[in-house]
């Protein structure tokens, strides 16, 4: 019976990992900004990726640090490696909304100075999720 039970407890655990996906988080941030999620623009999110801004380090861009093509490693400031960003390249990315949630703030304020808008991050996983 106990087994049992963790077996039922361990089956609705990985449901719920499995819950998030790039078409939830696009789901998400459309609802935030307000917007039907086919107002999420790719070629917004690809120009928001690599418009470069004057950021806490100098001249900076998403792509700075996960380099011009999402399907390929990037590097952090110190020389250690990024896996992809678009999810065909990297199946793990936007699958886990705490990860998701935490990049996206340390990323923002580095770049931005500020935090991304659920459009820009609605923008931003619509052009990922697009690249084949
Ligand atoms: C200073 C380097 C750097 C810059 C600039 C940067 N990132 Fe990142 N980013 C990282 C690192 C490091 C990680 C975490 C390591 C990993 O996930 O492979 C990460 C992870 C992420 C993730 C997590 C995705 C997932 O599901 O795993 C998102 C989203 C993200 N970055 C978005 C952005 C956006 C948007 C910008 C531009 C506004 C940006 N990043 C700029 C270094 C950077």
């Amino acid at each position: 019976m106990i087994k049992q039970l963790a077996w039922v407890g361990l089956a609705l655990l990985s449901a719920n990992a499995a819950a998030d996906s790039p078409a939830t988080f696009m789901a998400q941030y459309a609802k935030e900004a307000g917007v039907a999620v086919s107002a999420l623009s790719p070629a917004r999110g690809e120009a928001f990726f690599r418009a470069e801004h004057s950021g806490r380090d100098g001249k900076q861009s998403c792509a700075t640090c996960h380099s011009a093509n999402p399907k390929q490693t990037g590097k952090t400031r110190v020389g250690k490696p990024i896996e992809p960003l678009a999810p065909s390249a990297n199946p793990e990315r936007f699958t886990d909304a705490a990860k998701v949630e935490k990049w996206f703030r340390r990323n923002c304020k580095d770049v931005l100075q500020r935090e991304c808008t659920p459009q820009e991050k609605g923008d931003f996983v619509a052009w990922l999720n697009q690249i084949k």
